[in-house]
C-alpha cells in the first residue's frame, strides 16, 4: 500500500510548534490514513528532530492509535461481562460470517471494515453494543448488524 506523503506534510505544517504535538500530530494521521503507516512515523521523528523510538513508544501506548491498517469503518463490539450475557457472542459471530472474516475478527479484503472485541465501554444498560466509528449502538440484536453494516458500506 503506498502511503501519500503529502498528507502527512499537510499535517506537519498544522503544527507549528511540534516538539509539543506529537499527539495531536499522531492523532491528525491515524484519523487520515486509519492507521500509522511507518513512513508516516519516520517523517514524524525526522520533523520534530525526535528519536524514533519515542515516536513508537507513544503510537503503541495509546489504544486509540493503530500501527496495523485498519479498514474505512471501524467496529467495536463490546466482549464485556454484561454485553456477553445479552447476547454480544453472537451479535460477533454475525458480523464475522456477513464480512467473512475469521475467528478472531480484523480486516476485510477490501479494507471496507475493521472488526475489533473491545472491553466494557461503559454503556452496560445499553448491552450488547456495538461502537461503529465512534458512534455508539445499544441493545443490539444480531439480525440488527446487516442493516448496520450495508447503511456503512455506502458511506462515503
Ligand atoms: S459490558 Fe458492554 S458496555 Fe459494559
Amino acid at each position: 500500500m503506498t502511503v501519500d506523503m503529502r498528507r502527512v506534510e499537510e499535517i506537519l505544517e498544522r503544527y507549528p510548534h511540534r516538539r509539543d504535538q506529537l499527539i495531536q500530530i499522531l492523532q491528525d494521521i491515524n484519523s487520515s490514513f486509519n492507521y500509522l503507516p511507518p513512513e508516516a512515523l519516520r517523517r514524524v521523528s525526522e520533523a520534530l528532530e525526535a528519536p524514533l523510538s519515542r515516536v513508537y513508544g507513544v503510537a503503541r501506548f495509546y489504544a486509540a492509535f493503530s500501527l496495523e491498517p485498519r479498514g474505512r469503518n471501524i467496529l467495536q463490539v463490546c466482549e464485556g461481562t454484561a454485553c456477553h450475557v445479552r447476547g454480544a457472542l453472537q451479535v460477533g459471530d454475525e458480523l464475522k460470517r456477513l464480512l467473512d472474516l475469521p475467528e478472531a475478527g480484523g480486516t476485510t479484503a477490501d479494507m471496507e471494515f475493521t472488526l475489533l472485541g473491545v472491553n466494557c465501554v461503559g454503556a452496560c444498560a445499553l448491552g450488547p453494543v456495538i461502537i461503529a466509528n465512534g458512534e455508539y449502538h445499544g441493545h443490539v440484536r444480531a439480525n440488527d448488524v446487516g442493516k448496520l453494516v450495508r447503511s456503512l458500506r455506502k458511506r462515503d
